[in-house]
C-alpha cells in the first residue's frame, strides 16, 4: 500500500495533489499512503421474542434462496459479509484465524442475516500479501486448516443457506508456486511464458511502477536466467502471462476445481490489470497517481472474460464479482452489460476512494459519486455497495465518527446506507459492531507489506517518516485487518495465542458478546436492517432518488418499485439537524428503522446526531 489505495482512488483527493505540487514527490508519498415486521420496532431494539421471530422469518427466507439457487439473479438479492479468515477466528490457538474457527461461528453469520460470505484468499501462499500471493491454488494455507476443513466449512454453510464466494487472484501468483520455480530455472523452461520477462541483453526494460515494491519498481532482476521478471504488486508476486492460452486453461482448470466443489462465486482480485501488451511499449510519466488507470483495459481483457465465461461460467450457477473493474462507470459497464456474457457485478474504488489522504470528506463528494454509479447502472449492468473492505480504514473511523459519543449512532447510519441502496451490499467484519481503526504503537507493530515496504522506502530517501506514520495510522491496511473482537476476555476471545496481529484494545467495550445482549446496539441494528432488506424488495430493485443534492450534511433519498416508495434519510453530522420533507412526500406510520428509539412526527425531521430513518412513503 502505502499508496495501494490510491492506486485504486479514481478520484483525484485535492490534499493529495497539493502534496505532490508542493513537496519532493517522497515527501507527499508518505503522507498520502496513507483510507414489516421491522415496522415500528426498528427504533427501539426487539424483544427477546421478537428477535428470535426476526431470525426465524429471515432463516426461512434464506432457506428459500437457496431452494431457488438456479434463479439466475440470486446475487441481486443477496447481501454478502466480507470475512477476513486471518482474523475471524482461532481454533487452535496459533494466534491465525483458520477454518476450523469460521465453522464454529457459522450460526453466528446465519444470525447476522446476510446470504453470502466472501472469504479472503485461503489457498497456500507464503504469506507476503497475506494470502494474495499464492503458491498452490488448490492447497488451503496450512495455518488456516486442510481441505477436509474446508469441505465441512462449505457444508455447514449450506446447510444453513450461506452461499461461499472464493477470492481468484489470477493476475499474480507467489514467486513460491511451482510455475514460477520452474519458470525462472531455465529461458527454455516450458513454464517461463506463464510469466513475463525481459532478457537483460536487451537492456533496461521500460519504466513500469510497482505499488508494493521497496523501489517502486515492477520489474526484478533474476540473475539464473539473467532476465527481469514483471511484478505490477511485491516482487513476491510476479505477474501471470494471460496472452499465453495454456496459462489461461490452468486458470480454467482451477476455477473449475472449486465450483465443483460446489462453491458459489468468486471475486476477481485486480482482474482489470490482467491484460498486457507483452512488447511493453513506453508509458510516458507513469507514476503513483496514473498507475492504476494506464495499467486498466489492456488489449483483449474482455475477449479473456468471454472466454472465462464460455469456459467456466456458463458451466455453473456461479456469482462474479470484479474488483475495482474499469477507469468510469461505462467501462465497469464493459464488465457486466449481461448482453456481453462475462461477469456479474463490480464495485468500483471511488465511493472508499472519497477523503483518502485527507482529514476529513465531503458528504455532497460521497453522494455525487455513488449517485453518478448508480445512475449509470440503472437500466443494466448491478454494482456492488460498500464502504470499507481489507484494503480500507475502518468505514466507522473513516467516514463516521469514532469518538465514544457518535461511534454507534454513526456505525448504524452507514451500516443504514449499505442495506438500503441499489446494489448488493458487501459488509466487512467488524462492521456490524462498528469496530474502529486501530491504534499501533511504531511501524514493528503493523504486518502489512505495503505498510513495511512504504516506510522502507521513506527511510531510504530520508523523507517525513511522521507524516508517514500519521497516513499509516488513518489509512493504513491494518486497520481493518486486526482481530475480530468476540468478547471482553484475553485477546477479545479470538485466540488462546499471541494474535498474527495486535487486537484493537478497545475490544473490552465492543465486542460481540455485549452487543448481542444490548437491542440497541450496532450488531442489532445491523441484523435490522439486514432482515428488513431481505423482506423488501424495494431495497434491492428500487429506483434510487437523491434529494436535497446540495444539503453538506443530509443525505436523503428515494427508492421506488412500483407502488412501493420509501424515504431514506441520513445525518451525517455530529450535531444536531433539521430537515424538512419534501410537500410531495408522506411518510406514513413509524419509522421501518431508526437508529435512536424516536422520531419526532411532522413534516421537518428533527434528526440526532448521525440518525438514520427508514420510512414508508404513502
Ligand atoms: C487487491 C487486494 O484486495 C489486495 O489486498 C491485494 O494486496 C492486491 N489486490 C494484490 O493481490
Amino acid at each position: 500500500m502505502p499508496h495501494f489505495f490510491l492506486r485504486y482512488s479514481f478520484c483525484s483527493p485535492r490534499w493529495f495533489l497539493r502534496a505532490f505540487a508542493t513537496q519532493r514527490p517522497w515527501q507527499a508519498i508518505g503522507q498520502v499512503v496513507l483510507l414489516g415486521m421491522l415496522i415500528g420496532l426498528a427504533s427501539c431494539g426487539p424483544s427477546a421474542k421478537t428477535e428470535d421471530k426476526t431470525a426465524a422469518t429471515t432463516a426461512a427466507k434464506l432457506a428459500a434462496t437457496t431452494s431457488t439457487a438456479k434463479k439466475p439473479d440470486w446475487w441481486k438479492e443477496t447481501i454478502v459479509y466480507q470475512l477476513y479468515p486471518r482474523s475471524f477466528q482461532d481454533s487452535n490457538g496459533d494466534g491465525v484465524g483458520d477454518l476450523k474457527g469460521i465453522t464454529s461461528r457459522l450460526d453466528y453469520l446465519q444470525r447476522l442475516g446476510v446470504g453470502t460470505v466472501w472469504l479472503n484468499p485461503i489457498y497456500a501462499s507464503p504469506n507476503d500479501d497475506n494470502g494474495y500471493d499464492i503458491s498452490d491454488y488448490r492447497q488451503i494455507m496450512p495455518e488456516f486448516g486442510t481441505i477436509a476443513d474446508f469441505d465441512a466449512l462449505l457444508a455447514g454453510m449450506h446447510q444453513r443457506g450461506l452461499k461461499l464466494v472464493m477470492d481468484l487472484v489470477v493476475n499474480h501468483s507467489s514467486d513460491e508456486h511451482a510455475w514460477f520455480k520452474a519458470a525462472r530455472s531455465s529461458r527454455t523452461s516450458p513454464y517461463r511464458d506463464y510469466y513475463y520477462w525481459w532478457p537483460a541483453e536487451k537492456g533496461t526494460p521500460p519504466a513500469r511502477y510497482s505499488t508494493f515494491d521497496v523501489k517502486k519498481n515492477a520489474w526484478q532482476y533474476d540473475s539464473l536466467t539473467k532476465s527481469y521478471y514483471l511484478h505490477y504488486f511485491s516482487k513476491k508476486q510476479p505477474d501471470l502471462n494471460w496472452n499465453n492460452p495454456k496459462l489461461r486453461q490452468e486458470v480454467y482448470r482451477i476455477m473449475r476445481f472449486w465450483a465443483d466443489k460446489g462453491i458459489d462465486g468468486f471475486r476477481m482480485d485486480a482482474f482489470q490489470f490482467v491484460a498486457k501488451d507483452p512488447s511493453f511499449p513506453p508509458m510516458a510519466g507513469l507514476n503513483e497517481q496514473n498507475f492504476a488507470n494506464a495499467y486498466n483495459h489492456g488489449p483483449h481483457l474482455h475477449d479473456y472474460l468471454k472466454e472465462l465465461n464460455r469456459e467456466v461460467l456458463s458451466k455453473y450457477n456461479l456469482m462474479t464479482v470484479a474488483e475495482g473493474a474499469g477507469r468510469n462507470p461505462q467501462e465497469a459497464m464493459l464488465f457486466v452489460d449481461p448482453a456481453r456474457k462475462e461477469l456479474d457485478m463490480t464495485y468500483h474504488f471511488e465511493g472508499v476512494g472519497v477523503g483518502s489522504g485527507a482529514d476529513t470528506y465531503k458528504l455532497n463528494d460521497l453522494k455525487q459519486v455513488f449517485t453518478k454509479w448508480d445512475r449509470a447502472f440503472a437500466q443494466k449492468g448491478w454494482q456492488a455497495i460498500d464502504l470499507g473492505n481489507h484494503d480500507q480504514p475502518r468505514m466507522v473511523s473513516k467516514f463516521g465518527d469514532d469518538r465514544p459519543a457518535f461511534r454507534a449512532a454513526s456505525a448504524k447510519l452507514l451500516n443504514t446506507f449499505l442495506l438500503t441502496m441499489r446494489g448488493t451490499p458487501y459488509c466487512y467484519n467488524g462492521d456490524e459492531l462498528g469496530m474502529t481503526n486501530s491504534k499501533f504503537a511504531g511501524i514493528a507493530d503493523y504486518r502489512d507489506v505495503a505498510a513495511r515496504n512504504g516506510y522502507a522506502l521513506v527511510q531510504q530517501q530520508g523523507g517525513d517518516i511522521p507524516a508517514f506514520m500519521h497516513g499509516l495510522a488513518r489509512f493504513g491496511r491494518d486497520n481493518s485487518r486486526t482481530p475480530f473482537q468476540w468478547n471482553g476476555t484475553a485477546n477479545a476471545g479470538f485466540t488462546t495465542g499471541t494474535p498474527w496481529l495486535s487486537v484493537n484494545p478497545n475490544y473490552v467495550a465492543i465486542n460481540e458478546a455485549a452487543q448481542a445482549k444490548d437491542s440497541s446496539s450496532v450488531l442489532n441494528h445491523f441484523r435490522r436492517a439486514t432482515a428488513l432488506r431481505q423482506q423488501r424488495n424495494v431495497l434491492v430493485y428500487g429506483q434510487y432518488t437523491l434529494l436535497d443534492a446540495a444539503n453538506p450534511h443530509i443525505w436523503a433519498y428515494t427508492r421506488t418499485l412500483g407502488g412501493e416508495r420509501v424515504l431514506v434519510v441520513l445525518n451525517f453530522s455530529s450535531e444536531p439537524r433539521r430537515w424538512v420533507v419534501p410537500a410531495e412526500l408522506k411518510p406514513t406510520g413509524e419509522p421501518w428503522l431508526n437508529n435512536y428509539p424516536t422520531l419526532a412526527p411532522g413534516p421537518a425531521l428533527a434528526l440526532q446526531p448521525w440518525q438514520a430513518v427508514v420510512l414508508l412513503l404513502q
